[in-house]
């Protein structure tokens, strides 16, 4: 009896996703590494932590293919991109990589709906949520670092925003969570 419940394109997108999210992972891990060696304890910190956020959403997506029958195909993750030039690089680069993770995660939501694949829709709804959750993480790390002087901040500057990232939150709230009384 074949029990796979999803289809081989769902199924090829979804492994796909996999070695993104793991790649996404490498990516943070590379650019936490160069943060670490450049004296940024606090921004390496950050990083780090999110580099195990990445981890855990390739296992949620393994999980989701294992749970609907599916085959889970592990491929090479591709080997992170080159080291950031400075702060405002790395938090450049970072943006630019959440910001294609999400094209990709678009495509399955898209996917998904074109072929009426409910269960699939209901899954990844949960990353599109999430994407915008880090997209707005990294544009708040922009933001700081605008306030900081952006590309020409001080070393005074940067050594407190590289204090602050030590203890940044993992999310960032979302406008779904904000009221007038909390803004
Ligand atoms: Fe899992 Fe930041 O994408």
């Amino acid at each position: 009896m074949n029990t796979n419940r999803l289809s081989k394109t769902i199924c090829a997108a979804l492994n796909n996703q996999m070695t993104k999210e793991a790649h996404a992972a490498q990516i943070y891990l590379s650019y936490a590494a160069w943060a670490a060696e450049a004296g940024y304890d606090g921004i390496a910190n950050f990083l780090f932590r999110h580099a195990n956020e990445e981890r855990n959403h390739m296992m949620k997506i393994l999980e989701y293919i294992l749970e609907r029958g599916a085959k889970v195909t592990v491929s090479a993750i591709p080997a992170p991109p080159a080291n950031p030039k400075n702060v405002q690089d790395c938090f450049e680069k970072t943006f630019q990589s959440e910001v294609d993770n999400t094209e990709a995660i678009y495509k399955i939501v898209k996917l998904s709906f074109d072929e009426s694949d409910w269960a699939t829709w209901n899954f990844i709804q949960w990353f599109v949520k999430e994407q915008t959750e880090e997209e707005t993480m990294v544009m708040n790390m922009l933001d700081k670092l605008k306030i900081a002087g952006g590309a020409n901040a001080s070393g005074e500057s940067l050594y407190s925003l590289d204090r602050d990232m030590q203890s940044m939150p993992d999310d960032a709230t979302l406008a779904q969570e904000k009221t007038a009384e909390n803004p």
